[in-house]
């Protein structure tokens, strides 16, 4: 039997509509996906409500993985990485998306509506989830992050 592969995705009001996109997406590759919401659209919703319930379900355990949305990508990004063993990584480029794997080990991919078309965040995703984590001299630099 294949493992179930389980992600989180979560994102306001301005990610919203990238948000259903991808997560149909992630549904499509066989994925479980945990919508830690906004499960509506409400344009007074607050990004750092959703960003920050995700970053304490990765670094909770409870989910290995998460994609986040914003506008921009920058305020959900600031918001989860204030949760310690979170490395949410805003990619505009499939090659950061690798990067961000290879050489960060990113648990959560971050991603804007208002920059990045839903075709540009596929390519992203697909990268980002594929990419291996180097480890070596990279192991050291990530365990620093949270000495
Ligand atoms: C919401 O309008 C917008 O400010 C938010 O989605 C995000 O881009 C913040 O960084």
């Amino acid at each position: 039997m294949s493992e179930v592969k389980k992600i989180c995705v979560a994102g306001d009001h301005a990610g919203f509509e990238l948000k259903g996109i991808i997560t149909e997406y992630l549904k499509e590759k066989g994925y479980e996906v945990c919508d830690c919401g906004a499960l509506e659209y409400d344009k007074e919703d607050d990004y750092p409500v959703f960003a920050t319930k995700m970053a304490k379900s990765i670094a909770g355990g409870e989910c290995p993985k998460g994609v986040l949305f914003c506008g921009t990508g920058v305020g959900a990004s600031i918001a989860a990485n204030r949760i310690k063993g979170v490395r949410a990584a805003l990619c505009f480029t499939p090659e950061m998306g690798t990067l961000s794997r290879a050489h960060n080990d990113s648990n959560i991919l971050v991603l804007g509506s208002r920059t990045t078309t839903a075709e540009t965040s596929k390519a992203i995703l697909d990268a980002w989830l594929a990419g291996p984590f180097e480890g070596g001299r990279h192991e050291r630099r990530v365990k620093m992050l949270d000495a």
